[in-house]
């Protein structure tokens, strides 16, 4: 028989959106779980939305097996349409049985009902719902649940889902059952269940309010003893959203639950909080400050997204940065607001900024680029990405900017107030935020700042200063311009606010005098709300050419351009109040140095980079008495190479990583005996905290010894390695461990092997653990251009599995995505490899697959012979028949 290619997969389009035709009131689920064989039974009770024309009931499925579907208890007639259940001629309201199995065993994409060590777990957003069960699996179709779990009692003693346990007991040949009902409407996207062998740590709270919750950890038995952190971070987000916003704990009992297969970093089902283990677990032994932080800000993330997200959820898939920007932004705020100082505020928000500029900058420009509320998809989960997360947080961070935070929380309760317990749109989240501030430039100007929604592309502000001395004014001209991005050539102004302040000469801070608002407070910093194309500001009372401090703490997420003279940089860097500006200073020094070797065609080898005044200021802000550690290591941390990269119109990688290793070999020797100072400076005596002001201490201790091992290879002395192998043996934490271990393998030193033998030796039974030992070296500098030759070995080893997402990470992306200087070979033997393994993960899980497949979504940018390379490696994977439709999405785009 003739067998047809499927069709070409066909796109979503937001304008497409229409109501559902049918509401769900009720959903009655029974599971018997079995890992080979699950049955579903689903019991709706379904309605006609009588808004809407007529229509038949269309169900989404996916891999399911249908064995029985009754409407009001008879055999009623239905057909498949494609992989829709479709039942024409049905009454206003009636009660729907369907009856499947499906098979969890075999479930490798890990969406729907998968298991993950003997465990069962379930993954429903987007889309994963259809794969348990049919139904209308769309966001703005919520429904109560109540849900029946029956499995083997010795091999699932756990039986959790969303909401209270309202009963349990004993089934004959030894199987148990526990009934669990939802309190709140949901739409299916946020349905959960685990089964399986698990402990939990347990604590019970009590709320403002009086009222009692029990929080719940639930982990494998041996893994008890790492769930204290996540734990206390629970803890912390509830009061915070309730100090912070006014937001309770809506719950009896609050569950997370961890599991070791997942694509993402967690998920905020109702009650029940499923998390990769990568974003709960941690001990000193086990996991480094950034662990300790990044579990901090997942389980805050995940906790607020209680309220947004889950009882105000999103109308549909296009809204997602409704509950994600949002969310993010909440869990930046969180991390934020438990810090002890201005200072250790400072360093996160460098270290958000510095996300968004590596990563969604790039993405705005790159064949992804789509807006923060995309206009259409192929594959949702394509679109879970730093543009909807990140760059979202930060149309959020605006509009408190524009309205205060006082006013931002005012924001918050109307639209809880308004919305609750509905799916809606960031229209109306944009709206609630302008209507409980009618005073307030958003509101003014609300239409134009929704631009921010609906364009993609990262604006540039072109800024020009011009100081008069004989009005004693300095006026500052912006124009801001927007590059085209796929299917939007046009674009309009933004609103844009920029904070700003000036510095005199000697570093002193001024105070602002704007011309045609003389009644004005005088301030420091003042926050330009730009909304044309050129626009200009003028500040009187100047005495002599100040030194602009623009775009303050990064208020918008734009490029400023500003042709500072070295010199002004070098003010910055040494003065300014602002720690963003103070540290980005520095790092526009950095990244001027780079970009003039680099485009100068002259030997790397050789070449001095760094000339003296930087250095000199960079052995300033390390020697510094009044700086904190954490912000040193930010300091002295030279821009990436992808970020370098950006930077440029045409990128060589190779040349980007030999210029950048000089610099960092020419601060490592330069500084060499100022970094043997900041290490010694910098050892902590006394009992581990991760708290941001020691991790911080650990972190500059960290680069220290990174710098010492690098100048101990070009001098060719072994006492900082031998120390830095003592240290890695006697270390009393992981952060500590890890960072010897990254020394002596970065520094490429001989002693990294038995480091890493150890390492393993010691840790093998840690898989979190392991996953750092194989992304160590997958990243490791490809000296001698073996990293491929030890990236393929690395695949061979007996812990790596392909199947497991953290451990498929640790060695393909680590190489793929976060080694530039290895992957970019000039005998493209990287992308072929690379295709080859997107190829191969798309088979077992396209959500993975699709995101190393845009691991050469910058490849127009590349010089001959990457260029070609990398096309010819993606055509390569475009070319194969039956790939899923997320990765024939990305490559298709990227080959536009
Ligand atoms: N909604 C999750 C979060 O941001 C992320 C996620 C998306 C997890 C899709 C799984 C699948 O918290
Ligand atoms: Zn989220």
């Amino acid at each position: 028989m003739l067998q047809l290619r499927d069709a070409q997969p066909v796109a979503v389009r937001r304008e497409d959106y229409a109501a559902p035709a049918w509401w769900i009131d009720t959903v009655d689920l029974t599971f018997d779980l079995d890992p080979a064989k699950t049955r579903v039974l689903n019991r709706m009770r379904m309605r006609r939305n009588t808004d809407v024309p007529v229509q038949p009931l269309r169900l989404d499925g996916d891999e399911l097996n249908l064995a029985r579907v009754l409407v009001n208890g008879q055999g009623a007639s239905f057909r498949m349409e494609g992989d829709q259940l479709v039942i024409d001629a049905l009454p206003d309201a009636f009660e729907l049985e369907i009856f499947t199995t499906c098979c969890p065993a075999k479930n490798t994409k890990l969406m729907g009902l998968f298991v993950s060590e003997d465990t069962f777990f379930t993954q429903c957003e987007a889309e994963g719902f259809r794969r348990i069960t049919y139904f209308l699996d769309r966001p703005d179709v919520m429904a109560s649940y109540q849900v029946m779990l029956r499995a083997n009692r010795s091999a699932y003693p756990v039986l959790l889902s969303n909401g209270n346990l309202v009963e349990q007991g004993d089934l004959p040949e030894g199987r148990h059952y526990a009934k669990w009902v939802d309190p709140f409407k949901k739409p299916s996207y946020l349905f959960a269940l685990v089964a399986g062998k698990l402990v939990a740590r347990e604590q019970r709270i009590k709320a403002r309010n009086g009222k009692e919750h029990l929080l719940q950890v639930y982990v494998r038995s041996g893994d008890l003893d790492k769930t204290e952190h996540a734990m206390n971070s629970l803890i912390h987000s509830i009061a915070w959203d309730e100090a912070r916003f006014g937001l309770p704990l809506d719950l009896d009992r609050f569950m997370i639950v961890a599991t070791s297969d997942f694509n993402m970093g967690a998920m905020e089902n109702k009650g029940l909080n499923i998390f990769n283990t990568k974003y709960v677990l941690a001990n000193q032994a086990t996991a480094t400050d950034a662990d300790y932080s990044n579990i901090e800000s997942v389980v805050g993330h995940e906790y607020f997204h209680n309220w947004s997200g889950d009882r105000v959820t999103c109308r549909d898939w296009f809204q997602l940065s409704l509950k994600e920007g949002l969310t993010v932004f909440r869990d930046q705020e969180f991390s934020q607001d438990l810090c002890a100082d201005a200072s250790a505020r400072a360093v996160k928000r460098i270290e958000d900024v510095r996300v968004l500029r590596t990563s969604q900058f790039p993405e705005d420009a790159g064949p992804m680029a789509h807006p923060v509320r995309p206009d259409s998809y192929i594959e949702i989960s394509n679109f879970y990405t730093v543009t909807i997360y990140e760059k979202g947080a930060e149309v959020v961070r605006m509009m408190q900017t524009l309205v205060g935070r006082k006013g931002f929380a005012r924001g918050i309760t109307l639209y809880f107030e308004r919305h609750d317990g509905h799916a809606v749109t960031c229209d109306d989240f944009a709206q609630a935020i302008a209507d409980a501030n009618p005073e307030s430039e958003l509101a003014a100007l609300l239409p134009q700042f929704k631009r921010w929604y609906s364009q993609a592309g990262t604006p540039r502000v072109a800024t020009q200063g011009h100081y008069d001395a004989v009005a004693r004014t300095y006026t500052l001209n912006f124009t801001q311009s927007c590059a085209p991005t796929p299917g939007q050539s046009i674009k309009e102004p933004f609103v844009i606010p920029v904070t700003l302040g000036l510095l005199a000469q000697d570093g002193q801070e001024l105070t602002l005098h704007l011309a045609g608002d003389e009644d004005a407070d005088a301030v420091r910093s003042h926050t330009l709300v730009l909304t044309q194309q050129h626009e200009s500001v003028t500040f009187n009372g100047i005495d002599s050419e100040p030194v602009p401090s623009i775009l303050r703490g990064f208020s918008a997420p734009v490029r400023l351009d500003f042709e500072y003279t070295d010199a002004q940089l070098l003010t910055l860097l040494a003065n300014d109040p602002d720690p963003f500006n103070r540290w980005e200073a520095g790092q526009r020094l950095a990244l001027r140095s780079a970009i003039s070797l680099i485009t100068s065609g002259a030997d790397v080898v050789g070449t001095t980079t760094l000339n003296d005044a930087f250095v000199d200021a960079m052995r300033g802000v390390l020697r510094n008495p009044t700086l904190d550690s954490a912000f040193k290591e930010l300091v002295l941390t030279l821009p990436s190479e992808t970020y370098i990269a950006e930077q440029l119109e045409v990128v060589d990688p190779q040349r980007v990583h030999a210029v950048r290793e000089a610099m960092r070999a020419q601060l490592a020797t330069a500084l060499f005996s100022d970094w043997e100072w900041a290490y010694e400076q910098n050892q902590d005596t006394g009992a581990y905290n991760p708290d941001p002001l020691s991790a911080g201490r650990r972190a500059l201790a960290g680069l220290a010894l990174v710098n010492l091992c690098l100048a101990a290879r070009a001098s060719g002395d072994s006492v900082w390695p031998g120390k830095t192998l003592q240290r890695f043996k006697d270390a009393g934490n992981m952060t500590d461990r890890f960072n010897a271990l990254n020394a002596l393998v970065s520094s490429g030193h001989a002693l990294a092997q038995q480091a890493l033998a150890r390492f393993h030796a010691i840790f093998k039974n840690e898989a979190l653990v392991i996953d750092k030992w194989f992304s160590l070296q997958a990243g490791s500098p490809d000296r001698g251009g073996n990293v491929l030759a030890l990236v393929k070995q690395l695949m061979k080893h007996p812990d790596f599995s392909l199947k497991n997402p953290n451990r498929a990470r640790s060695v393909i992306f680590s190489y793929c995505s976060a080694n530039p200087g290895a992957f970019h070979r000039a005998d493209a033997a990287g992308y072929v490899w690379w295709s080859d393994r997107v190829i191969e993960l798309d088979a077992i899980n396209p959500q993975v697959a699709a995101r190393l497949a845009r691991a050469l979504d910058r490849w127009s940018k590349l010089a001959e012979p990457y260029r070609s390379a990398a096309r010819e490696a993606i055509a390569r994977i475009a070319a194969r028949p039956d790939l899923s439709k997320d990765t024939q999405e990305v490559v298709t785009r990227a080959l536009a």
